[in-house]
């Protein structure tokens, strides 16, 4: 495991640019959890990400649905927000589970409503708020998130 490292974002703005950034270091099979409050800005980066790879429709939040899924750029990715997230019976009946299948790429908000169902993440994401400004804190914890976050910063 790594060192965590920081990235200070000034406005929406930068939110929006790192997203564009980070969308290009993606590969099929990652897990990726996005940590932080309620308007933290978890939504405003994936939806920033899917318009990078080219996705032209409209992004909304998981909150009712759980979990949204996109085909672009050749990734199949998987959007969810586990924040309604209650009944551990619906991991495996709503077929939640399966969509961890080594090739779809899963964002998941909120994954601290299903710890213990969710597989581990290859990167995490937390988001700290001050007003405007967002501090986020990148981890890897596996070689595959590695190489992401070492194309981040190359
Ligand atoms: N630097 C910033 N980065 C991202 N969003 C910002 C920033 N500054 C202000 N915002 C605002 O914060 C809000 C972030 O909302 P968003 O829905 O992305 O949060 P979220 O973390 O997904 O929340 P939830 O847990 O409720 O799903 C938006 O209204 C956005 O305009
Ligand atoms: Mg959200």
């Amino acid at each position: 495991m790594n060192q965590p490292f920081a990235i200070h974002l000034p406005n929406e703005a930068a939110t929006i640019a790192f997203a564009t950034r980070f969308a290009h270091t993606l590969r099929p099979g990652l897990v990726i959890y996005l940590r932080g409050d309620l308007g933290a800005g978890k939504t405003t980066l994936v939806r920033a990400l899917l318009q990078a790879l080219g996705y032209t429709g409209r992004v909304k939040s998981p909150t009712y649905t759980l979990v949204e899924q996109y085909a672009v750029a050749g990734l199949n990715l998987r959007h969810f927000d586990l924040y309604r997230f209650r009944d551990a019976d619906e991991w495996e009946s709503a077929g939640f589970r399966d969509e961890f299948d080594g090739n779809n790429v899963c964002l998941v908000e909120w994954p601290e409503q299903a710890s213990g169902l969710l597989p581990l993440a290859d990167i995490s994401i937390t988001f700290n708020i001050l007003q405007d400004e967002r501090e986020l804190s990148i981890h890897a914890y596996t070689d595959a998130g590695q190489t992401c976050l070492n194309a981040l910063s190359a």
